[in-house]
């Protein structure tokens, strides 16, 4: 990548994250596809190796939250492709339950789903600086720009992801790093299918897509160097009626709750 507005991914080196399964396997068949040199991770070695043999990747299982492990995966990275070109933040966690959601749960959370982000630009972006180019793409959530019913961790750590791609953006749009947020409602993958039925039902109403739509949308997304990768376009238009009307957006989300409560009641009885 020679310049912050190559939107190209041909032999581009470009780190996947949490690329075992779900969308960021869908990514890394996506990437490969336009020509792209990768290397993915996650915590699941298995899955993870299968992804890397098929998309020609170098796989690194590991923990792709903690200081030590983004660090690793980092210098292996830099090894084998010479150097980043772009970051794809995809490792995601989705843990605790309304206000139970334990320490643990809002640990995990926090590291996962926030910290990586700070942590992996904390060694990319001064590199990127020098040479004055360089991609972050983090993979939030609608439920960083709006909410989601049942998991607060979520969607206060979501909306913490989508806050730091917007801080990266603003300090270093100028100085040739691209960043995006990318922000689906349901995708069909092994964390929607962990989640509550009737709240699946819900955040699914608008059509829970397969996670090779979100790869293409940020492609697209890419191509035009827009900020918010959008997966489901009404999205947009959420995000614009909760700013402009809060107090009924959240009425709205009330309804929703309702609509929860009686089928939970529903079930139980
Ligand atoms: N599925 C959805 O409906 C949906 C909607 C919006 C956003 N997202 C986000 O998309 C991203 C991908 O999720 P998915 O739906 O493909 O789920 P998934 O559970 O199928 O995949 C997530 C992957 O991340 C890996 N991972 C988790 N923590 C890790 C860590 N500390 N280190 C390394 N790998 C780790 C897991 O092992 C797993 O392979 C997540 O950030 C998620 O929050 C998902």
């Amino acid at each position: 990548m020679t310049s912050g507005s190559d939107t190209s991914w041909d032999d581009k080196g470009v780190v996947i994250t949490g690329a075992a399964q779900g969308i960021g396997a869908a990514y890394a068949d996506r990437l490969a596809a336009e020509g792209a040199r990768l290397v993915v991770a996650d915590l699941k070695a298995d899955g993870l190796q299968a992804v890397a043999e098929r998309t020609h990747a170098l796989a690194v299982p590991g923990d792709c939250s903690t200081s030590d492990g983004i660090r690793e995966l980092v210098d292996r990275a830099t090894e084998h492709l010479g150097d980043i070109d772009v970051w794809v933040g995809n490792a995601g966690v989705d843990a605790g339950q309304g206000l139970d959601a334990d320490e643990a749960a809002w640990e995990l959370s926090w590291q996962v789903n926030v910290l990586a982000h700070a942590r992996a630009a904390r060694l990319l972006i001064p590199r990127w600086l020098e040479r004055g180019s360089g991609r972050f793409i983090v993979t939030a959530s609608a439920a960083g720009l709006l909410t989601v019913l049942g998991s607060p961790t979520y969607a206060v750590t979501k909306h913490g992801a989508v806050a730091y791609a917007e801080w990266l953006a603003a300090t270093y749009g100028a100085h040739g790093i691209r960043v995006h947020a990318v922000c689906p409602q349901g995708v069909q993958t092994d964390m929607l299918a962990g989640i509550d039925e009737a709240a699946a039902a819900i955040i699914s109403a608008d059509g829970a897509l397969q996670p090779a739509d979100v790869a293409d949308a940020l492609v697209d997304a890419v191509a035009r160097e827009t900020f918010l990768v959008l997966p489901h376009r009404q999205v947009a238009d959420y995000y614009a009626y909760r700013a402009a009307h809060t107090d009924k957006w959240l009425r709205g989300m009330q309804g929703l709750q309702a609509k929860l409560d009686a089928a939970s009641e529903k079930h139980t009885n």
